[in-house]
């Protein structure tokens, strides 16, 4: 079965208003009917990013969201709000949130589950470290962020999940993971979904690699087999690098 592939672009803390608005002026030259596109602004420019996009098929999705509906969360931002400005999917578990703000498998499992039964769509992310790997730990670690992150989601749920493998030791680092290496983690991921949905939920969910993709490898990763697409950091922040990206998911 053939599985559209994703482009997302993740901006993680950059770009203020001006620069957002001039990037997204560009990215809405982009054209291509095979690729499902995404963009994650910060929060300040959300507002802003879905009115430009209003009528182009690039979706402006969250970078995170608070698991509680509302109250006494100073800083935090809910999933009315993301809706409220016409946001309906997030990024939940990126490596980033794990490790600088201390977001734990129980804190992501109650954000996916408060963002799905909430109607947002979620990347969901995990990845090991390099001290995991050199252990030989990384598909244990894998399996456990699965289960305790998404295995508490029902049937009808899972649907509207993405996973993105990002090995923490390639993000931001210029050292991506070698193919085989990708390939087999994301065939091991497919297979946990085999075993705990079936086989057409684990045909249809798209497993996203992201870490360090850039215009001269993102052709030979997303021809891997279980590859479906990639979670994009730095090279997202320009167009000719997104653009020529999306270009390699393309058909
Ligand atoms: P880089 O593409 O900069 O390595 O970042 C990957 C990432 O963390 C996307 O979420």
């Amino acid at each position: 079965m053939k599985r559209k592939k994703i482009v997302a672009g993740n901006w993680k803390m950059n770009m203020t208003l001006d620069e957002s608005v001039n990037l997204i002026n560009e990215l809405k030259q982009i054209s291509t009917n095979d690729v499902d596109i995404k963009i994650a602004p910060s929060f300040t420019n959300l507002n802003k990013a879905v009115s430009l996009l209003d009528s182009s098929k690039i979706e402006v999705i969250g970078q995170n969201v608070h698991s509680e509906q509302r109250g006494a969360f100073t800083g935090e931002i809910s999933i009315e709000m993301l809706k409220s400005v016409g946001v309906y999917s997030i990024i939940i578990g990126h490596s980033e949130r794990r490790k600088y703000f201390n977001e734990n498998d129980s804190i992501l499992s109650k954000k996916a589950k408060m963002a799905i039964d909430n109607s947002l769509n979620i990347i969901f992310c995990i990845g090991e470290e390099l001290s995991e790997r050199e252990k030989g730990n990384h598909f244990e670690l894998i399996k456990n962020q699965i289960i305790n992150g998404l295995f508490g989601l029902d049937k009808d749920q899972i649907k509207n999940v993405v996973v993105a493998y990002e090995p923490v030791w390639a993000i931001g680092t210029g050292k991506t993971a070698e193919n085989y290496q990708i390939q087999e983690m994301h065939e091991f991921i497919r297979k946990l979904f085999n075993d705990k949905y079936g086989s057409d939920i684990s045909h249809q969910i798209r497993i996203l690699y992201g870490g360090s993709v850039k215009p001269n490898n993102a052709e030979e990763i997303f021809s891997l087999n279980d590859v479906d697409g990639g979670l994009i950091g730095g090279a997202s922040l320009n167009f000719s690098d997104f653009n020529a990206i999306v270009q390699a998911a393309n058909g």
